[in-house]
């Protein structure tokens, strides 16, 4: 099963209605702190389900909601049905988008789904989609030390915090067999470290910086934001960043526990 596949069907990353509806609404307070003007166009690209679009899109002149599973889409467009203020698209029609049109693009957990190719795809799109003056944020980026443990132990302290921790802990049980964890192994997630995601930004023509906290509830992921660089530099050298644990400087496809 591919990313795509498995974003496409059941998924299990929630392990109940409360998780979820607290995971969504974190994640759109976070992005109202980077909504400054109530006039910005603002793109959640990778949005998933999007439980709390509805405060981001209040706060702002238009939000795409763009995703490429068809079922998430399906989904959104039923529940945002009759907002003019929210549009859903597919990665097609963000392309198609007008050059500088867009003031925000928000990837909140969406990087380490995709390939490298699809990373630098989705970079190259950002930089001619945003206006000068606009910004990129990728959240939710896993460096390359952080893996399946960690990412457990943040459930588990989110779900503390928040009333869930009985079932997070049924749900880590379940997520042991599930296709997640498949997908995990075979397919990997794409991982970086901070100077390498710096590195892939310049190239693309951003300045980027981190930025703290990391959306949403996991401490041990980064949030990077990016700026169209001045001049409209852009770097087109191969895709290349050493690390010490990658000295040849290849983009990593690391399998779940690595
Ligand atoms: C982990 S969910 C993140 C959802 C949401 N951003 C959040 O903060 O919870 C990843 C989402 O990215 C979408 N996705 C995966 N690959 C994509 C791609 N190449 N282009 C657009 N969306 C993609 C999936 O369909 C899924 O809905």
């Amino acid at each position: 099963m591919t990313w795509a596949e498995y974003w496409n069907g059941e998924t299990t990353v929630y392990v109940n209605a409360r998780h979820k509806r607290v995971h969504y609404e974190a994640v759109a307070r976070d992005i109202l702190g980077y909504l400054h003007r109530p006039e910005a166009r603002v793109v959640d690209y990778g949005c998933g389900e999007a439980l709390a679009a509805h405060v981001v899109a209040g706060a702002c002149a238009k939000l795409y909601l763009c995703d490429s599973a068809s079922t998430v889409r399906d989904r959104l467009n039923a529940r945002y049905a009759g907002r003019s203020d929210i549009e859903v698209i597919d990665p097609p029609a963000f392309e198609r988008l007008p050059s500088r049109s867009v003031d925000l693009i928000i990837a909140n957990s969406l990087v380490q789904y995709l390939t490298a190719a699809e990373f630098t795809g989705l970079l190259a799109a950002a930089r001619d989609k945003l206006d000068a003056a606009g910004r990129l944020v990728l959240a939710d980026i896993i460096p390359r030390r952080v893996g399946p443990l960690q990412d457990a132990a943040e459930l588990l302290r989110f779900a503390r915090a928040n009333g869930f921790l009985l079932p997070a802990a049924g749900g880590l049980v379940r997520s042991f067999f599930s296709s997640y964890r498949r997908t995990r192994e075979e397919c990997g997630l794409l991982q970086f470290d901070e100077a390498e995601i710096l590195g892939e930004l310049a190239r693309a023509g951003f300045s980027g910086r981190r930025a703290y906290p990391n959306m949403g509830h996991n401490r041990q992921r980064m949030t990077l934001l990016a700026t169209p660089a001045p001049h409209g530099a852009v770097h087109t050298s191969p895709a290349i960043v050493g690390s010490a644990g990658n000295p040849a400087g290849q983009l990593q496809l690391q399998p779940a526990g690595h």
